[in-house]
């Protein structure tokens, strides 16, 4: 069956291997990216690789969360469903560190654009047929300093990335308990994998960016997966396994998600 399928941050790396084997597949495919150019570049790419001329995409900064507020607008104008959301639009290094609200600028693109963007589509994905939310989690998880996600702190790049992730997490969690009709899914898709986060961050690489790509696609659309939602799996393990304990500590979760709807 042919899906409509949603992925952010699909101009690069994971997002745009994954893109590409969708699309391969006949599926209705939107791509994200921040900058124009190489979105359509990318497109143009991925429908002359696979032949599928229904591959279209949006434009946003994940880091300006008035674009994602944008973005999320276009998308409930142009699309009429979504069955599969990927939220994998991220950054580890950057030359920037705040938003134009002094956020962390790691805090905005990895946790807050998707939990609006998400927030905002849910009517669409309510829509789909077995709806899927896959967010791209990370081995690096640590907990949230609301000062810093309020931006009242600062944190090295690393910190903030994992704080960030598990952000994200929590979030999967509490919305995997409040959508009993779309499954929502955290996912680390592999550690140190080929793309160009990874080799910023670490200068090496693990693994080959394909591994990450073939799991998001079957977390995406495989049969094996379909009922699984409220869970984190763990690619370096290639296994559902627990996620950082925070999120799975109910006090936790509400206080970040308070404070993050203080924040959008
Ligand atoms: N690689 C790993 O080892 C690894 C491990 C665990 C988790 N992850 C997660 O997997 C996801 C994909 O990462 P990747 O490894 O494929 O990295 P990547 O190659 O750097 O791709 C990241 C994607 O996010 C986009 N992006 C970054 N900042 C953005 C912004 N401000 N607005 C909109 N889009 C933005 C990038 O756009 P541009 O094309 O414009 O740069 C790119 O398309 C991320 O969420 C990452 O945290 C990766």
């Amino acid at each position: 069956m042919q899906k409509t399928i949603l992925i952010t941050g699909s101009t690069d790396g994971i997002g745009k291997l994954v893109s590409v084997k969708l699309a391969g597949d006949g599926h209705s495919v939107y791509m994200h990216g921040r900058h124009p150019e190489k979105l359509s570049s990318a497109i143009s790419e991925i429908k002359s690789i696979t032949k599928n001329d229904n591959v279209d995409g949006f434009v946003a900064d994940f880091s300006d969360l008035d674009a994602v507020n944008k973005m999320a607008d276009q998308i409930n104008q142009d699309l009429l469903k979504i069955d599969i959301i990927i939220n994998n639009a991220g950054i580890f290094k950057s030359s920037e560190i705040n938003d134009k609200n002094g956020l962390d600028i790691r805090f905005v693109v990895n946790y807050l654009a998707p939990y609006l963007l998400t927030d905002k589509v849910i009517p669409l994905l309510k829509k789909g047929a077995d709806p899927r939310i896959i967010n791209l989690s990370s081995a690096a998880q640590s907990t949230v300093s609301h000062e810093a996600l309020l931006g009242k702190a600062n944190l090295s790049e690393s910190e903030s990335y994992a704080q960030s992730k598990l952000a994200l997490t929590m979030w999967s969690f509490y919305l995997a308990e409040k959508l009993q009709d779309i499954a929502v899914i955290a996912v680390n898709p592999g550690s140190l994998l080929n793309t160009k986060m990874a080799v910023q961050a670490y200068g090496r690489y693990w693994s080959s960016a394909d591994k990450g790509a073939d799991i998001l696609y079957d977390l995406a659309v495989s049969e094996g997966y379909k009922g699984f939602t409220g869970k984190y799996f763990d690619n370096d393990k290639g296994s559902f396994g627990p996620a950082h304990p925070d999120a799975y500590n109910k006090t936790q979760i509400d206080k970040l998600i308070h404070t993050t709807r203080h924040l959008i």
